[in-house]
């Protein structure tokens, strides 16, 4: 099939696109940055081209010919605490993204959400991640569209396991930690990938959100004393009350980089815990993180 896949170049994108390669799918990957694609470019059927998807016009020349788009586009932090930058990044960019694949005639829409996304969420990132989610539900009916919401994503490469094994190592295991007793179900990126891979060519995944979360549940505490077991660290984690966890994130709102911000505070003042079992109705049995980390370090 013929795909175009924004934010595909991240963490995620890089086991949908490797996949879906390996299939023989010819992948269209817009980046602002492709030099930081090159592991991807050099997969034969993938076209990894700078573009800047915010602009309709480039969105529509993306799309042209194109059965599939897939939206992966999700930022973390904004600059500064308005929210502007989120509700760019996910609503807006979401809203031109199925206008440009209406316009195309491109049947399918796969859409990344996130657990817990909600118009009347805590924060600016669950928020915009709802409003992003209520314009893919009003695409017209000739997009076909699947939403897919993970709890927060494990592997070789995130950005989570990885931070806080680094953190561990720089603190010598000592680690105080805002809203340590929140709850999430870590769900393994291969997982999320065959999730995307069974909502390919809709059938029963046709306009259908799928939640999706890994067999365990885990507090914060939890997960930082599992990463630093595996390490081979000590792990003192000091939960801090919520008065001082959120001066924590202010100051690190300042960092570069921001390590943590307001905004993840008010993210973690909700559980990332799974009602629906979205894996169970895709026909996928979702890898623990404690077996599948200990197999990687092994490897
Ligand atoms: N990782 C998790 O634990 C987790 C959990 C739940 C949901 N999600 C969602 O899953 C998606 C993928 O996450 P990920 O971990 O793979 O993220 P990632 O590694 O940070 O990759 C993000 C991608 O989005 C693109 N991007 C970032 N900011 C952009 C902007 N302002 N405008 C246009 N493109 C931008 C980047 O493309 P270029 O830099 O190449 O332009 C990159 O390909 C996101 O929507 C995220 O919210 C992730």
């Amino acid at each position: 099939m013929k795909i175009a896949i924004l934010g595909g170049t991240g963490f995620v994108g890089t086991s949908l696109v490797t996949r879906w390669a390996r299939a023989g799918h010819e992948i269209t990957l817009p980046s602002r940055d492709p030099s930081r694609a090159r592991h991807l470019a050099v997969l034969p059927t993938v076209r990894v081209v700078r573009a800047d998807v915010h602009d309709p016009a480039t969105l529509a020349r993306l799309f042209r010919s194109c059965e599939v788009v897939v939206n992966l586009v999700g930022i973390l932090n904004e600059r500064g605490d308005s929210g502007r930058g989120f509700l760019r990044a996910h609503a807006e960019l979401t809203r031109k993204s199925i206008e440009a694949a209406s316009a195309a005639k491109v049947s399918r829409y796969l859409h990344m959400s996130a657990l817990g996304a909600d118009e009347h969420g805590p924060s600016h990132y669950l928020r915009s991640k709802g409003l992003a989610e209520r314009h893919v539900r009003a695409a017209p009916l000739t997009l076909d569209w699947t939403i897919i919401r993970p709890s927060v994503i494990f592997g070789a490469r995130d950005s989570l396991t990885n931070r806080f094994a680094a953190l561990l190592r720089l603190s010598r295991g000592i680690m105080p930690l805002a809203r340590a007793g929140a709850r999430f179900a870590p769900v393994w990126v291969e997982d999320v990938a065959s999730a995307f891979d069974r909502a390919l060519h809709g059938g029963p995944t046709s306009r259908a959100s799928f939640d999706l979360c890994g067999p365990e549940i885990m507090t914060l505490a939890d997960l930082v004393r599992c990463v630093g077991e595996l390490e081979g660290v000590r792990t003192h984690v000091i939960p801090l009350p919520d008065a001082i966890g959120r001066l924590q994130a202010a100051i690190m709102d300042f960092l570069p980089g921001k390590p943590f911000s307001r905004d993840n505070f008010r993210s973690l003042t909700v559980d990332n815990i799974c009602r629906d079992d979205g894996c169970t109705r895709l026909g996928i049995r979702p890898a623990a993180l404690r077996g599948t980390m200990r197999a990687w370090k092994s490897a």
